[in-house]
């Protein structure tokens, strides 16, 4: 079994992260209405390499400027940003952590009111967020865009100082809905069978690839299933394989519940990390993210085949967990918290609001 906190080296660049433990991507409102990295969103992240994370992940980042999904969102969509994010990108690294961007498109969950324009999606889809908004179809010139636009946002990270890249293809966002049955209806190369709507993430994977260098990680995060866009969790293991072949240094699994189990059409019951450890058999580095909060729930994450654990509410509430894993019976306290520890952990006024939405985590 792994202990968390040793050091752990991705197997094709050699670069080694400090311990096991990883800040998942986290949207925190902060940035400045331009994408350009604030000042209280650059502390929030260079605390959590202070304090001891082993790789810190930024926000999930927009790579268009009409792909953003919300307010204060972090851009990676021009040089204008890139001062902001090399300020950061240096940060992280004096103090330890290894760094990457989270790279993400709205697609049908990039409001009009926010970008001024119709989302664009696979198919013409109306996500339930969006008040009614129909998403269309993009364009085979538009897809090839966006495609070279995951690319320039990953040199701009590269350029920043960034140790690597973390492709979101989770949680119904554009990569996602080309990968979802219902959400791709197309019936050219960027749709159809599974590997035609994996197109996209695969000339995502190749663009960036081309046009940075060997060193640079670049991992995806994925959903193991999302009924909404039809997404199933053997398609999902099949696409973690591809994506082997495709030359990735990691797979992110999006659990929200790493305990949640899930078993196939022969009956077999596994929790989500297992399936894919036992499916990738050690061929690709894995992060398991949700609901992890002690050394119990670590153990299990490793038990279960990941090689990396990652966090979201526990990083927010605690910016040194790493180091509160020290000891056997160490426990990091949970929910609910009082907005002056929030504060003292680091986060802005707008971020706390933006926390009190997350039921039962910030004390009333
Ligand atoms: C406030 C908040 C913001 C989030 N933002 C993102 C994001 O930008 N990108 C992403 O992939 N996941 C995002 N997530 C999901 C987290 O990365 C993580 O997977 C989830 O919170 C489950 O882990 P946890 O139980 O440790 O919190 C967010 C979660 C929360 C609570």
């Amino acid at each position: 079994m792994n202990d968390v906190l040793s050091e752990f080296t991705f197997p094709r660049t050699g670069l080694t992260v400090r311990n096991r433990t990883v800040l998942a991507a986290l949207t925190n409102k902060q940035s400045h209405d331009d994408g350009v990295l604030s000042d209280e969103e650059h502390h929030w992240l260079t605390l959590r390499s202070k304090g001891g994370f082993g790789i810190v992940t930024t926000a999930a980042a927009n790579v268009t400027e009409h792909g953003r999904g919300w307010e204060g969102e972090l851009g990676v969509w021009s040089d204008h940003q890139l001062p902001g994010l090399t300020r950061l990108a240096s940060e992280l690294s004096v103090h330890g952590a290894v760094s990457l961007a989270q790279l993400f498109h709205g697609g049908m969950r990039a409001p009009i009111e926010l970008t001024g324009v119709q989302p664009v999606s696979a198919s013409e889809n109306t996500d339930s967020s969006m008040k009614g908004v129909t998403s269309r179809e993009l364009t085979h010139t538009e897809i090839e865009s966006i495609i070279i636009s995951f690319g320039d946002a990953a040199v701009r990270c590269e350029e920043a100082g960034f140790s690597g890249i973390e492709l979101h293809g989770a949680h119904s966002y554009l990569i996602s809905q080309f990968l979802g049955m219902k959400t791709n209806r197309r019936n050219d190369q960027w749709g159809g069978d599974l590997l035609g709507r994996s197109m996209l993430l695969k000339h995502i994977i190749q663009n960036v690839r081309a046009r940075t260098s060997e060193n640079f990680v670049v991992g995806v995060r994925l959903s193991p299933t999302i009924r909404d866009l039809g997404i199933e969790l053997h398609e999902t293991l099949q696409i973690a394989q591809w994506c082997v072949e495709w030359g990735l240094d990691f797979i992110h699994v999006s659990c929200w519940d790493v305990y949640q189990t899930k078993t196939d059409q022969n009956g077999q019951e596994m929790s989500l990390t297992r399936w894919f450890s036992q499916h990738l058999n050690g061929r690709i580095p894995i992060i398991t993210t949700g609901k992890i909060w002690d050394q119990e729930d670590v153990k299990f994450a490793f038990d279960e085949g990941a090689d990396l654990v990652g966090v979201g509410r526990a990083g927010i509430a605690h910016y040194d967990w790493p180091r509160q894993l020290e000891g056997e019976h160490s426990s990091p306290t949970k929910p609910p918290f009082s907005v002056e520890h929030l504060k003292k952990a680091g986060l802005s006024d707008t971020f706390v609001t933006y926390m009190s939405r997350w039921d039962g985590f910030v004390l009333p």
